[in-house]
């Protein structure tokens, strides 16, 4: 395993990687050397042969609250532009394995569009979701207008957006924010994520691969395009091992043994 500064890396499972951002003194502020060993972590998972799927977590007390805003409060236009700023946050959105958020305590600004790249949120009864970038003067420039309004609609975002306030672990699954919100208990989140993940890793990796990239379909496109490629993914899969084993042995009333193929 990679030694990292501002994260860790393990494999709770052989199946799964788990990825804790680890700045504790600044609640996981998100600062470009913390994004680069996140994306070096990723990339790693991504190899891994073993791995099925990826939990990404922070600590009880903060997932992340937000980029870095000691690092770019002395940022000028021509440097943020010139330079893409914020363009090496996108690294985990190409990810081909799904990854999972657990979130516990602060998801706020980036922390909140960090969890809201990932595939499937869960979150603990602490958690608190939010964009307070209009405190600061600016807006959500990692996704968090689109995804936001995407997630809860557009007067909730507005809401949401425009003042700054929080959203509660039990609003945002109301909302549709997070999937569910799991019981009380320190480290129960991350527990029922790596179980998740686990779950996840036990299927036909193809027909994961294909699945998520699929949903995600029907977040960039229109129904239409959406439609049409999600009908071409699912013939395409006739084409392997998988969807063969996969049918022949629920017709033999066997569990399915996949092999990745
Ligand atoms: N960047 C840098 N440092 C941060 C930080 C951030 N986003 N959030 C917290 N910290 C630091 C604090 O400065 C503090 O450091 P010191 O001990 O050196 O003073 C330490 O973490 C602990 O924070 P607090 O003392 O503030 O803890 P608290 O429990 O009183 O408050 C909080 C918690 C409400 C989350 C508060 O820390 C806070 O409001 N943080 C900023 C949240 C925010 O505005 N996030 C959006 C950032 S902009 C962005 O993300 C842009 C984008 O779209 C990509």
């Amino acid at each position: 395993e990679a030694q990292y500064e501002f994260i860790i890396a393990s494999k709770p499972n052989p199946t799964v990687t788990l990825i804790t951002l680890n700045r504790p003194k600044a609640l996981n502020a998100l600062s470009s050397p913390l994004f680069h060993e996140l994306n070096h972590a990723l990339a790693q998972a991504e190899l891994d042969k073993d791995v099925g799927a990826v939990v990404l977590t922070g600590s009880e007390k903060a997932f992340a609250a937000g980029a870095d805003i000691k690092e770019m409060k002395d940022i000028e236009f021509a440097e943020a532009y010139g330079n893409n700023f914020l363009s090496h946050w996108t690294q985990i959105t190409e990810m081909k394995k799904p990854v999972i958020a657990a979130v516990s305590g602060y998801a706020l600004g980036g922390g909140c569009e960090l969890a809201m790249m990932c595939d499937i949120i869960l979150a603990s009864p602490t958690a608190k979701f939010g964009q307070p970038e209009i405190n600061l003067g600016i807006i959500p420039g990692a996704g968090g207008t689109q995804r936001l309004t995407h997630a809860l609609g557009k007067s909730r975002a507005m809401e949401i957006i425009l003042t700054g306030k929080n959203i509660s672990a039990l609003d945002a699954e109301k909302w549709g924010l997070v999937s569910r919100v799991v019981a009380e208990g320190e480290g129960e989140v991350v527990k029922e994520a790596i179980e998740l993940a686990k779950t996840i890793a036990s299927k036909g990796r193809l027909s994961v691969m294909a699945a998520k990239e699929s949903v995600n379909t029907s977040y960039e496109l229109g129904l239409r395009e959406g439609l049409h490629f999600e009908r071409r993914l699912f013939q395409s899969l006739f084409a392997t091992k998988d969807q063969k084993e996969g049918m022949s042995a629920f017709a033999e009333k066997r569990k399915a043994a996949f092999t990745n193929q």
